[in-house]
Order: structure tokens, then C-alpha cells, then sequence
């Protein structure tokens, strides 16, 4: 059984919408008027607001900052071919932040404040979702642990807020990724499975050390060898290699993406046969060099359906297909995007 929850909401005296300028929105920086908000205090959750979107005044001492129990989710809302707007795939969502927390030694939020804080926010501000193909009002949940206390053990107290951003798709160009061996995102027994800050900051130096030197992402590689290949920066990674999808099996070390779930599920329901399972960096050099591996991309709610253009392993550079000629991941990422804009049925039912 799901209650209703009683949210009490304070409107924004002004919307910034008018002057928000919808032909320039970088990924998760213009926010919409409003937030949703929520306190974990005294073994339960209470204080379900809808505030204008704005600074939280909080203690400095609050063990997110110190000790990094935060964790976070993306999903998406997209304007319907009928005018409606709708959000993909936000019980995943919910079950793998929920995974997270518990990872994280987090208080676990219900269902009903995740999905009836989207709706409330998502009903504030829906003349904010974008209507332009690939555009989308990308939500942000959060939750943040607010003792004051610097002991290190798990916080009493959380903090749940939902932001929303009217948003560009994440990259603009296909990428030129960097197969990473010294640096590690994360290892056995880790916390690579947890959607949780640390494993965003950790990644922020080898990247930029990846940027200057010209690619645009890492692709990380398995902290025991180096000789597997895990995900890629914000995202998971697929190969079309003799026309299956292999990408790498979901394990400790690996974000379960709700984009690769989705794509694996239209690929077999597409005819392509789909393979889960460890993938080594010596197969895909081989199969690139025999001309087998014809398609490689990364998947996520931010990134959708990202192609790579170019790998480089130990110094040396791999140049891959014309991302125009990839029939596969199109094919896919095309039904992908009519189902979620409402163009196509949603035989799988997974717009909310
Ligand atoms: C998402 O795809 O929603 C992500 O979490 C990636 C984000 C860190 C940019």
C-alpha cells in the first residue's frame, strides 16, 4: 500500500522560465523554480516540501562533507508527443538508490517520498520540460547525511532533495576515450555498484589528466589486472562485435545503468543478440584490428547513446568505425528515444 503524502508548498514569487534562454542549456546547470525536499529525523521521514529551488542553510559539520555519505540518482522526464510529460523508468531508479543507500549505510527512503516528490516537482514545473528532440528535464534525487558530528559512524539524520534541470544532452560529439591502467574507480569489495559521490570525485583527476592530454573520456579497467574493462566515466559501455552486443556483466565494480538495462532488453527484443560477461581490453584491440568490433558506444540516462570514435591503449590509437555508419546502437537508440517522447507504443510500460 502507498500513502499520499502531504506536501506543503511555498511557490517561487517569480519564475526564472521566461528569461531562460532553452537554446543554450548546458547539462545540469539551469535549475527550474522549484525544489522537493524531505528530513530523515527520529527513525522516519517528515517534512515534505516543495520550496523555491535555493540555498539549504546547513551546519559545516555535517558528515556528508566530511565522510561522504551521499548518494544520488538521474532520470528522466520527456514531453510527450500528446503534450503530456512523462518520466522512464523511475522504479529502477528508486530500487537502485534505495541499493545505494544501503551500500552506504544510509537510512532507505519509501517509495512513495521518491515518486510522489518527481510528480510534485515534475507537476511545479512542467512548463519547464523541454520539448526539442533529445532535450529533456533531467532529476537529480539526493540524499545527504546531516549529523552535525564529526565521529565517524553513520549519520541519524538525512537530507532527500530533488532538483530538476532543463537539459541539453550530456556530450555533443562522439568521444575519444583513453583505456585507463594506473588509475582505479573501483575495486572488489568497493562501493563501484553505489551511485555515491566519492566514486564521481575519484574520477575527476584521472579524467582531467585524460583531457589534457586531448581524449575527451577514461574508460576504466579492473583494479587487479587492468586487463578488463569495467564502464566509462558516467556511463556503461557497449561493443557491437559480429553484429552482438557485448558489454561487460554488472558486478561489484560496475554501476547497474538503467540505460543498459533498457538497451539490452530493445536489443533482444530487436532480434540483436546481447552478451553479458567480462570483456578484455586484448578482445577488443583484436576484433578492432580484424575488423569485427564495428560499433563501440557508451550508455547512461545523462549520456544516452554516446558513440566512440577513437581508443587509445598504452599510447597507442585505435580508430574505430564513422559513428554514421552504426546500424546497431542507431537502430536501437532511435526506438529508445520514440518510446520515451511517447512516439511509439510502450510495450515494455516503462514511461510513468
Ligand atoms: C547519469 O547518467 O544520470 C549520471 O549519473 C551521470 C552524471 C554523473 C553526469
Amino acid at each position: 500500500m502507498i500513502d499520499t503524502l502531504t506536501i506543503k508548498t511555498t511557490k517561487a514569487g517569480h519564475s526564472r522560465l521566461a528569461e531562460t534562454d532553452y537554446t543554450d542549456l548546458p547539462f545540469g546547470k539551469v535549475f527550474t523554480d522549484h525544489m522537493f525536499v524531505a528530513d530523515y529525523e527520529d527513525g522516519e521521514w517528515k517534512n515534505f516540501e516543495i520550496l523555491p529551488y535555493g540555498p539549504i542553510p546547513m551546519s559545516p559539520a555535517i558528515s556528508a562533507l566530511h565522510y561522504g555519505q551521499a548518494i544520488f540518482e538521474g532520470l528522466k522526464a520527456y514531453k510527450q508527443a500528446d503534450g503530456g510529460v512523462s518520466v522512464f523508468r523511475a522504479d529502477k531508479n528508486f530500487a537502485r538508490f534505495n541499493k545505494s543507500a544501503t551500500r552506504m549505510a544510509m537510512a532507505n527512503i519509501p517509495e512513495e517520498v521518491f515518486m510522489q516528490g518527481i510528480a510534485a516537482l515534475i507537476d511545479i514545473d512542467k512548463a519547464w520540460v523541454p520539448a526539442e528532440e533529445n532535450y529533456s528535464l533531467y532529476l537529480r534525487p539526493v540524499m545527504f547525511a546531516t549529523d552535525p558530528v564529526l565521529g565517524v559512524r553513520p549519520s541519524s539524520t538525512y537530507k532527500f532533495v530533488i532538483l530538476a534541470n532543463p537539459s541539453a544532452p550530456y556530450y555533443s560529439k562522439p568521444l575519444k576515450v583513453k583505456i585507463e591502467t594506473h588509475y582505479t574507480r573501483s575495486a572488489e569489495g568497493g562501493v563501484g555498484a553505489a551511485k555515491t559521490a566519492g566514486n564521481y570525485s575519484r574520477a575527476m583527476l584521472p579524467t582531467v589528466e585524460a583531457q589534457a592530454e586531448g581524449f575527451d573520456q577514461l574508460i576504466w579497467t579492473d583494479a587487479k589486472e587492468h586487463k578488463y574493462l569495467e564502464e566509462s566515466g558516467a556511463a556503461n559501455l557497449m561493443f557491437v562485435i559480429n553484429g552482438k552486443i557485448v558489454t561487460p556483466e554488472v558486478r561489484e565494480t560496475i554501476l547497474d545503468g538503467v540505460t543498459r538495462d533498457t538497451i539490452i532488453l530493445l536489443a533482444k527484443s530487436m532480434g540483436t543478440e546481447v552478451e553479458e560477461r567480462r570483456v578484455s581490453i586484448q578482445e577488443v584491440l583484436d576484433n578492432i584490428e580484424n575488423g569485427s568490433l564495428t560499433e563501440a558506444f557508451a550508455v547512461g540516462t545523462a549520456a544516452t547513446v554516446t558513440q566512440i570514435s577513437e581508443l587509445t591503449y598504452e599510447g597507442k590509437t585505435y580508430q574505430l568505425t564513422d559513428p554514421a555508419t552504426r546500424t546497431v546502437s542507431t537502430g536501437i537508440a532511435k526506438k529508445l528515444n520514440d518510446i520515451r517522447y511517447g512516439i511509439t507504443a510502450d510495450e515494455f510500460g516503462w514511461n510513468w
